[in-house]
């Protein structure tokens, strides 16, 4: 069966903008798609495995380990964590992403998720050329991303001052570390005053999602 892994990173439920915007999307896919199996992982309400000492350790063991011809280390402890969430994402065939951003970049829960499944050594291998080769490979990524104030899409530059994303440009690339190349992103901004031109922008938004799900 086909399975789409929806990652919700905002804890504001029915107040956040990008989890509005994400059940638009949700909505025309599952009615476009009744026979797909989506799996919601809501990155605020669910305990993901820990990853410190020991995990940070096994993860430079383990690179270690193929270095010298080995087939990786022993699955326990917090790398079994680890290994869990990558299968998870590896289980996917299309990801859909919705985030707010919180101090110009990801919230924390979603950094945990993301140093939890981004392991050189498991889910991103080194060929002969020493080149990342990225593994989740073949499944688009939408990416929908609520900001209080608007941004440009570019990478950061010095003349952005005070109000720089280094949220939109920073998922672009571990995605593609990881292997993803389909990356698609809708933005729902500035949400920052809630207005009537606000609603009409998250109206125009969720339209926008409604239709990128017919063709996700
Ligand atoms: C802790 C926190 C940090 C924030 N940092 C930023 C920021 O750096 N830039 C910005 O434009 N908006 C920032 N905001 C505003 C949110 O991005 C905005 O409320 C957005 O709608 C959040 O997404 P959500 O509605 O899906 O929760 C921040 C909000 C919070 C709660």
């Amino acid at each position: 069966m086909i399975k789409l892994l929806y990652l919700e990173a905002s804890p504001r439920q029915d107040n956040s903008y990008s989890s509005r915007v994400a059940k638009a999307f949700l909505d025309s896919y599952r009615e476009r798609n009744p026979d797909h199996e989506v799996e919601h992982l809501p990155l605020f309400d669910r305990e993901l495995p820990a990853f410190g000492a020991e995990g940070a350790n096994q993860k430079m063991d383990n690179i270690m380990n193929l270095f010298t011809g080995g087939s990786g280390i022993e699955v326990e402890g917090e790398w079994a964590g680890v290994m869990q969430e990558i299968e998870r994402l590896k289980s996917a065939d299309k990801v859909l992403l919705s985030s707010a951003m919180w101090n110009y970049n990801v919230p924390y829960r979603l950094k945990h998720w993301i140093d939890l499944v981004v392991q050189v050594g498991a889910s991103v291998m080194v060929n002969e050329k020493g080149e990342y080769v990225g593994q989740i490979t073949g499944r688009p990524l939408q990416m929908i991303i609520a900001s209080g104030s608007p941004y440009e899409d570019r990478f950061p530059l010095e003349s952005d001052g005070s109000k720089t994303d280094f949220m939109r440009p920073y998922l672009d690339h571990i995605f593609r570390f990881l292997g993803f190349t389909d990356i698609r992103c809708l933005r729902v901004m500035p949400t920052g005053i809630p207005s009537p031109e606000t609603e009409d922008m998250v109206a125009r938004c969720e339209e926008q999602a409604r239709a990128a799900a017919r063709v996700f």
